[in-house]
């Protein structure tokens, strides 16, 4: 096998198998995942904070594979959720109502009544919502997430702190938070918040921290302050990007939780919640070049990795490094710009545009590299295409299959009294 690239060779990625082996017998496109790094990953964030309270919410939503919750579950992590489907599949892999923070954002009675019944933490977005939560679960518990008026993300549409952004409550509204609480007899646990994803420094979630623990001052005694998630991890490792400095950033927080800590007497449980820093890294997504052709100037490699497997470049413009494995001893030749696309009916369906590649032929393999987070999460069957299998690659190398991928009766099912 020929390698352009080489990570996933250096990080033993595929244990025993090669890609190859992987999507003949599993299919292609495939996620694959690896236990290791997805371990390491938590056990590096477990230990960003000291301090006898700190716990960390793992970001379901990023990827919500019940196999990889488990993994996460049982390096001690607690984990959020989105929606009922998300607790639904938090409370599958082991997590008790206890672990599951709901943070909610526009939600049905119904579905604050789904939560409140099984007993997890709620997090409410609105003055308006946390009405609608009281009249569901009066003389309940809930937290109120706050909008810190700061923002940080790798994209507009992910940053979620500031004035533009449809997240959270404002601080000044504190009074009102409290006289609707006192209405419905809710009892205010916690304070949230969430200011965007993907940071590479850590200076602006250690300033939103800060301020909301200066902001806790004002809520009486919580029994948690979540700061929220949004931790980068390097998307442009074949470039050799550095990592966030997650040391730093730890010791920042541990500092501002000890001294406030000391001064205002109290020991809420302090929360952090990534997703992507856990899930990215241990998943690469296998593809397969169907076709290669020129039009005009631009080489195109046709592949089976369309938007609809992986929709981050075409949403964000998001870059992942790519990796080209070729079967046989020929050796690669030197890389030029190649368009590598997937096999959807749309031209915006663009995996990478000009990426430096050894000029792809029909049947090698393309791996697409932290593609963990927001990756399979994120498919759709779009083109009434199949979302992939789900492979485990465990500590000792050997490879398991973690999802099925869809078969044409998935497809067909939901519409079986049209059919
Ligand atoms: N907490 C809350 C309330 C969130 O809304 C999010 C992400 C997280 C935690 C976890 O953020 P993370 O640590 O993973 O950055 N689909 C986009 C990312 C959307 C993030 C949405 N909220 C992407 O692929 O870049």
């Amino acid at each position: 096998i020929q390698i352009h690239g080489g990570h996933t060779t250096r990080t033993a990625f595929f244990g025993s198998a090669t890609p190859f082996e992987l999507t003949s017998r599993y299919g292609s496109p495939l996620y694959v995942y690896n236990e290791t790094i997805l371990r390491q990953r938590c056990r590096e964030i477990a230990h960003l904070v000291d301090y006898e309270r700190f716990s960390v919410n793992f970001s379901a939503k990023s990827n919500s594979n019940p196999a990889l919750l488990r993994i996460v579950r049982s390096e001690g992590l607690k984990a959020d959720a989105m929606s009922p489907g998300e607790i639904c599949m938090d409370l599958a892999a082991g997590f008790t109502p206890d672990d599951i923070f709901f943070i909610s954002n526009n939600v049905s009675a119904q579905e604050f009544e789904f939560a409140a019944d099984r007993g997890v933490r709620v997090s409410v977005d609105s003055l308006s919502q946390l009405e609608l939560f009281g009249s569901v679960n009066p003389g309940g518990s809930v937290a109120v997430r706050l909008n810190p008026g700061v923002g940080a993300g790798h994209h507009k549409k992910v940053v979620t702190g500031g004035k533009e952004t449809k997240f959270g409550i404002a601080p000044e509204d504190a009074e009102t938070i409290a006289d609707i609480c006192a209405r419905h007899r809710l009892t205010l646990r916690g304070i949230n918040q969430h200011i965007g994803s993907l940071f590479m420094e850590g200076d602006a979630y250690l300033a939103a921290a800060a301020r909301l623990l200066e902001l806790a001052e004002g809520f009486g005694e919580l029994d948690f302050i979540d700061f929220g998630g949004g931790f980068g991890v390097p998307y442009r490792k074949l470039d050799g990007q550095g990592r966030l400095d997650l040391a730093e950033l730890g010791r920042g927080l541990t500092a501002l939780i000890r001294d406030w800590t000391t001064r205002t007497g109290r020991k809420p449980e302090i929360m952090v919640e990534p997703g992507r820093y856990i899930s990215a890294e241990c998943g690469v997504l296998l593809g397969t070049v169907h076709a290669v052709k020129a039009n005009g100037p631009t080489h195109f490699a046709g592949t089976d990795l369309g938007f609809n497997v992986l929709a981050r470049p075409m949403l964000y413009d998001s870059h992942h490094d790519i990796e080209l494995h070729r079967l046989g001893g020929e050796p690669l030749a030197e890389p030029t710009p190649v368009t590598v696309v997937g096999n959807i009916c749309e031209s915006g369906d663009i995996i990478a545009r000009d990426r430096m590649l050894p000029a792809p032929r029909e049947n090698d393999i393309l791996a697409v590299l932290d593609a963990g987070a927001y990756g399979h999460a994120m498919s759709s069957n779009y083109n009434l295409r199949l979302r992939p299998a789900e492979v485990l690659v465990a500590a000792d190398g050997s490879h398991s299959l973690i999802r099925r991928r869809d078969s044409l009766d998935d497809l067909l099912a939901p519409y079986r009294m049209a059919v």
